[in-house]
């Protein structure tokens, strides 16, 4: 495939409210994400991707724009922020920004004047209902509420929501509407950013008609719907094609089949996709389901186009906790799950504290919790009339916040994230993970993941190389080769609490290695591989064939 800046690129996820507080009120901030370059510059990332920091009332924390062309005064100001490109771009990496207009905020000027009248110029820059049969237009649900229709006494029409209340979605089918998203789109990337990560972008066309759902549990209803395609692509003729950045779409409820509908090189929408087949199917650890999925995508996108590589991210309970064993294990299992992210086909992304093997959070109770995923869900099943404690703690593993608390720097109080009480609760154990004690210590995650990232610079097999599986059978073990032009990778990992063997391929048997990175002691660089192989709890390895 053609070689671009970004397949090779790794991405560093900022969640920038709880990154870094420069100012001391509690919530960390564009300047706390300039003082903190440095480390990410250390770590190697080649890209920064920040979440939302526009005008914002924070319903869903910046996921609810009031006002596309203004920063939120928590984060900072238009000043800080061309400091902070310039700052980026000083260092060598990238920036690309959040895009979110699948929806703005209920306080957004355009959604105010909407409702105001139904002759307004902007009514049809939402999507507006006349009741049904005295109701709901249909029987659809959000991604955060019961319906996704929220009724309007003045005009007495219903207005859609994918996600809360406070979310109306905008009207793709209005032509001017597109038009002046895509004038805020250049007015940014003219700023000098690098491109953007699409929120939930393949939600923007609508169901003809939008009927009644069979399941209206199951959303998939919201996605991939007749449309979408020609106004990506309109978007990349008004806007992308003009410039070198990249385009990360997120993309739920797609499959390699339709995924590539968004990344095929030759239809010009966009670069590449966070598809949620692992999120959304996958609680927790389940390797073959895994190993199926990525075998799937490989196939379906070879050659054609590009996939992403992700475990978490701030909506995502962070992976160690989820998919590895952040207990005793916590050390090996987050280089082992880091190995195989950045050695899997696809652009690899960290988010901010997953290079320090930050884990999940429990805190006592549902206040304690800020997520309006998880606190619309939980007053849902409560009004249904579920115990409160058992609908808490059924709640727990994939709350958002699990991957939302502030990042870790040291053991002093509240983890040298703020010198104030933060926004939402710390992880109680800072005091054994944080990046002070990671940058003294050599062995560290920290360190592992620089190298994996270092790696990528100097090895064109870990962006371009073709993929084998060569481990489908086992439970435990995920076993493949990555080739390209005259080198293989053979890559060994065990996603379990105990030791494996794996039978080594005939044809790989005896053959010279030299061990490339592994996270466990290892007393020989170089060696010959042994036709059975024994791997320690969590334990990855990744050797080049001699
Ligand atoms: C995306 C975001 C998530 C947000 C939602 C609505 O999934 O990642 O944080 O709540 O879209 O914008
Ligand atoms: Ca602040």
């Amino acid at each position: 495939m053609k070689k671009t800046w970004w397949k090779e690129a790794v991405v560093y996820q900022v969640y920038w409210r709880s990154f870094y507080d420069s100012n001391g009120d509690g919530i960390g901030d564009l300047q706390g994400v300039i003082e903190k370059l440095d480390y990410i510059q250390e770590l190697g990332a080649d890209v920064i991707w920040l979440n939302p920091f526009y005008e914002s009332p924070d319903r869903d924390n910046g996921y609810d724009i009031s006002d596309y062309e203004k920063i939120m005064s928590k984060a900072g100001n238009m000043e800080i922020f061309e400091r902070l490109v310039d700052e980026i771009h000083d260092r060598g990496m990238k920036v690309i920004m959040d895009l979110v207009v699948n929806h703005t905020s209920d306080q957004h000027s355009w959604f105010l004047e909407s409702k105001s009248s139904l002759d307004n110029e902007k009514r049809d820059w939402y999507i507006w209902k006349q009741p049904k049969n005295g109701g709901k237009p249909n029987n659809w649900r959000s991604y955060f509420e019961p319906s996704t229709w929220t009724f309007d006494e003045r005009t007495g029409e219903y207005y859609f929501h994918s996600f809360a209340v406070e979310q109306p979605d905008l009207n793709w089918q209005n032509e001017d509407l597109r038009h002046e998203i895509y004038r805020m789109m250049r007015s940014w990337l003219d700023k000098g950013i690098d491109g953007f990560r699409m929120d939930v972008i393949n939600l923007l066309a609508k169901q003809d008609g939008f009927p009644d759902a069979e399941n209206p549990d199951h959303i998939s209803y919201l996605a991939d719907n007749p449309g979408i395609h020609e106004y990506l692509q309109e978007m990349n003729r008004e806007v992308l094609q003009h410039y070198d950045g990249m385009t990360v779409g997120e993309i739920p409820f797609v499959t390699p089949e339709t995924g590539l509908l968004y990344v095929h090189e030759d239809r010009n929408e966009l670069n590449t996709l966070f598809h949620f087949q692992v999120a959304d199917e996958m609680p927790v650890m389940d390797l073959p389901k895994y190993k199926e999925i990525q075998e799937n995508w490989y196939k379906g996108l070879q050659g054609k186009g590009w996939n992403s590589q992700f475990l978490n991210n701030h909506d995502h309970t962070r992976q160690v906790t989820r998919y590895g064993n952040d207990g005793k294990y916590r050390t090996e299992s987050a280089k082992l799950l880091a190995t195989m992210l950045h050695t899997l086909p696809g652009m690899p992304y960290v988010y901010q504290g997953e290079e320090l093997g930050m884990t999940g959070v429990r805190f006592d109770s549902i206040e304690d919790y800020n997520d309006i995923a998880m606190k619309n869900k939980y007053k849902e099943e409560v009004e249904k009339g579920g115990d409160p404690k058992e609908v808490f703690e059924g709640l727990l593993l994939l709350s958002r916040d699990n991957s939302r608390t502030p990042m870790h720097w040291n053991d002093s109080k509240n983890a040298g994230f703020s010198n104030a009480e933060p926004w939402i609760n710390i992880n109680p154990n800072y005091k054994s993970i944080n990046a002070q004690q990671a940058l003294e210590d050599p062995h560290s995650i920290f360190y592992y993941y620089k190298k994996l990232i270092s790696l990528r610079k100097e090895n064109p097999v870990m962006v371009y190389g073709d993929y084998e599986d060569l481990s489908k059978d086992h439970e435990k073990l995920y076993v493949y080769t990555r080739s390209y032009e005259n080198k293989t990778w053979l890559i060994m990992l065990n996603h379990s609490d105990h030791e494996q063997v794996y039978q080594m391929k005939e044809e790989l048997s005896g053959s010279d290695v030299i061990l490339v990175i592994g996270n466990y002691k290892n007393d020989a660089d170089k060696s010959i591989l042994p036709s059975s192989f024994t791997l320690k709890p969590h334990e990855a390895r990744v050797y080049e064939i001699d």
